[in-house]
C-alpha cells in the first residue's frame, strides 16, 4: 500500500519494506551510504552463509554492540531536564561571579536528579538520598553545583567514600540486596562510623522518600566560598527551595508505587514540564565569615554538619525553572558530566576535606565513563560562552585549535597567536594560610557526631519521629547479625533514648549500652 510519504512493499519472507520517498529521508550507513535493504543481511545464496563484505550489517551490529557505557558508579539512576536560573537579588557585594551580577538575567541550566545506590534500572521510590545536580552555563564558564536533597553527608573524609559506597551497593558474593539501606554490610559500616549518624537520621526520615523531584529541597552541602573583585572571601552554603513545597510519601505508599510504577518520579517530571507546569526552586545562600564560623563548637568544614537556618537565615537570590524535557535521554541525561571542580571565577572551595576529595574524583570518573578526555566537546557538557585554548587531539576530538599555533607564550600575533591569559578576569585563589605539617588525622572540631543528629530528630513532628523509628526497625530487621543491630541501637541511645528503646523493642532485644562518644555531645557540655 502507498502512503503519502513512503511506499510499503512486502519482501519474499512476508516482511515489510517501508521505502523512502516524498518527505521521508533515505536510510544511510554512518558513513552516508544509502541503504537499499535493511531487512535482510547479505548471504551467499538465500540459504547460504553470511558474507563478511556486508558492511551495512557489520557497521549496524558493531554500533549496537557498543551502545552501553558504564553506568555511574553512584547516582546511576537519574533524570534530567533543561531550564534557566534567574538572578533576583544581586550578590555583586560578595562575589565577582558573572552569574551573580545582573538581576533579571537568565542563565541556561541543566539539572539531573538521581537516586544514589540503585543501578540504572532500579526503581524511583527507593529509600535513598536524592542527587540534585545543577549545571549552569554561565558567561564565564560552567558552574556545576553537584548537590543532594539532604544537607549533610555520611562521612567527613573522602578516603572513606569507596567503603561507604561498597557497603551500600549489593553485596559482592550474592549481588543483593538492591535496596540501599536494608542490609548487613551497610549497617555494619555505619555502626562502625559514628560520624554517619546525623545523615542516617535524615535517610530514615520521610526526606528519603520524596513525593516528586519537584517537591525536594537541594543543598550544596559543603561550605563554599564567594570571592569579590578584590579577592575578599565569604563563606557560603547553597540551598534550593522548591516552590511546590516539601512533600514526601509514606513508606507503605512508596512500596506500592515502586511495584505499580517504578518510573514514578521521572514520569512526574516529564508530565509536569510537558503540561506547562514548570517546576521551580529558589536559590538561597547562607553567608558568613570566619568570625561567625568560629562561634560554633562544630566545624563549618565538616560535611556532616549544617548551620541551622534559625541561627543564619537563608537569603533568596534567584530562581531555577525547568521548562524543557530532553530531546534524547542518552545524549543529554546520560552523557552530562557534573564535576564539583567546575566553578567560575568568584566561586571557590573551602578546605572541607570531602569537597577537596570530590574535586579529584569527578574528573577521573568522567574520563572512564565517557571514554576519553574530550567529554567537554559533547554538546550537553560544552560551555555556551566563548572558549579558546590549546588543548588538542585525543579520542573523539571535535574542537582542535585552528591555524599554526598550539602553544604559548608565542611570538605570533597579535591576531594569529591565539588566546592569551587575562589576569583581570581569570581565576585567582585567595592566599592560603601558612602550610601546616603533613598529617593523617581529624581535628577535634570534627568529633561530635550526635548533637546535630539529635537536633534533627527533635525538629520532627511526632508522626515524623514515628516514621523514623519504623524505618529503623524495618531496615534493621533485614540485618542478619544481632551484633550489628545492637551496635546501631547503641548509637541511637546517644541521639534519643526513646527512639533507641522503641527500635530495640521493635527488633525484640534489650537495650545495649550507649556507644562510647568520641567527644561529649554539645548538649551534654556544661553551659558556659
Ligand atoms: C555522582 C564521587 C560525595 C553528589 C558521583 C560520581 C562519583 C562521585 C564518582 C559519579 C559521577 C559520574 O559518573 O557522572 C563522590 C565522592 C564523594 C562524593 C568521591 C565524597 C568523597 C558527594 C556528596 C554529594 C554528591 C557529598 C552531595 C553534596 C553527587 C551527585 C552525583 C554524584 C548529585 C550525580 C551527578 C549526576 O547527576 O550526574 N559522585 N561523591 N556526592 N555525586 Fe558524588
Amino acid at each position: 500500500a502507498l502512503s503519502t510519504t513512503y511506499a510499503e512493499t512486502q519482501g519474499g519472507g512476508g516482511e515489510t519494506h517501508q521505502v523512502a520517498g516524498g518527505e521521508v529521508a533515505t536510510l544511510t550507513t554512518a558513513n552516508g551510504h544509502p541503504v537499499a535493504d535493511d531487512q535482510n543481511s547479505l548471504r551467499q545464496g538465500a540459504r547460504g552463509p553470511a558474507l563478511i563484505e556486508d558492511t551495512h550489517y557489520r557497521e549496524k551490529m558493531f554500533h549496537f554492540d557498543h551502545e552501553r557505557i558504564p553506568e555511574r558508579v553512584v547516582h546511576a539512576r537519574g533524570y534530567g531536564a533543561h531550564g534557566f536560573f534567574e538572578l533576583t537579588d544581586s550578590l555583586a557585594d560578595v562575589s565577582r561571579a558573572d552569574v551573580f551580577q545582573r538581576v533579571g538575567e537568565r542563565t541556561p541550566a541543566f539539572v539531573r536528579f538521581s537516586t544514589v545506590a540503585g543501578s540504572k534500572g532500579s526503581f524511583d521510590l527507593a529509600r535513598d538520598v536524592r542527587g540534585f545536580a545543577v549545571k549552569m552555563y554561565t558567561q564565564e564558564g560552567n558552574w556545576d553545583l553537584v548537590g543532594n536533597n539532604i544537607p549533610v553527608f555520611f562521612i567527613q573524609d573522602p578516603i572513606k567514600f569507596p567503603d561507604l559506597v561498597h557497603s551500600v551497593k549489593p553485596e559482592p558474593d550474592r549481588a543483593f540486596p538492591q535496596a540501599a539501606s536494608a542490609h548487613d554490610n551497610f549497617w555494619d559500616f555505619v555502626s562502625l562510623t559514628p560520624e554517619s549518624f546525623h545523615m542516617i537520621m535524615w535517610t530514615m526520615s520521610d526526606r528519603a522518600i520524596p513525593r516528586s523531584f519537584r517537591t525536594m529541597e537541594g543543598f550544596g552541602v559543603h561550605t563554599f566560598r564567594l570571592v569579590d573583585a578584590k579577592g575578599k572571601s565569604t563563606f557560603v552554603k547553597f540551598h534550593w527551595k522548591p516552590k511546590a513545597g516539601l512533600q514526601s510519601v509514606c513508606w507503605n505508599e512508596a512500596v506500592k508505587i515502586n511495584g505499580a510504577d517504578p518510573d514514578f518520579h521521572r514520569r512526574d517530571l516529564w508530565d509536569a514540564i510537558n503540561s506547562g507546569d514548570f517546576p521551580e526552586w529558589q536559590l538561597g545562600v547562607q553567608l558568613f565569615d570566619e568570625k561567625f564560623a568560629d562561634k560554633f563548637d562544630f566545624d563549618v568544614l565538616d560535611a556532616t554538619k549544617l548551620i541551622p537556618e534559625e541561627i543564619l537565615p537563608v537569603r533568596i537570590v534567584g530562581r531555577l525553572v525547568l521548562d524543557r524535557v530532553v530531546d534524547n535521554f542518552f545524549a543529554e541525561t546520560e552523557q552530562v558530566a557534573f564535576m564539583t571542580q567546575n566553578v567560575p571565577p568568584g566561586i571557590d572551595f573551602s578546605n572541607d576535606p570531602l569537597l577537596q576529595g570530590r574535586n579529584f574524583s569527578y574528573l577521573d570518573t568522567q574520563l572512564k565513563r565517557l571514554g576519553g578526555p574530550n567529554f567537554t566537546h559533547i554538546p550537553i557538557n560544552a560551555p555556551k560562552c566563548p572558549m579558546a585554548h590549546f588543548q588538542q587531539d585525543g579520542h573523539m576530538a571535535m574542537r582542535n585549535p585552528k591555524g599554526r599555533v598550539n602553544y604559548e607564550p608565542n611570538s605570533w600575533g597579535p591576531f594569529d597567536g591565539g588566546p592569551r591569559e587575562d589576569p583581570a578576569r581569570g581565576f585567582t585563589s585567595v592566599p592560603a594560610a601558612e602550610p601546616e605539617p603533613k598529617i593523617r588525622a581529624r581535628p577535634e572540631s570534627f568529633a561530635d557526631h550526635y548533637s546535630q543528629a539529635r537536633l534533627f530528630f527533635s525538629s520532627q513532628t511526632p508522626i515524623e519521629q514515628k516514621h523514623i523509628g519504623d524505618a529503623l526497625v524495618f531496615e534493621l530487621s533485614k540485618v542478619e547479625r544481632p551484633d550489628i543491630r545492637a551496635r546501631t541501637v547503641s548509637h541511637l541511645r546517644n541521639i534519643d533514648e526513646m527512639l533507641a528503646a522503641k527500635v530495640a523493642d521493635g527488633l525484640g532485644f534489650d537495650l545495649p549500652k550507649p556507644a562510647q562518644a568520641a567527644r561529649p555531645t554539645m548538649m551534654d557540655l556544661p553551659a558556659s
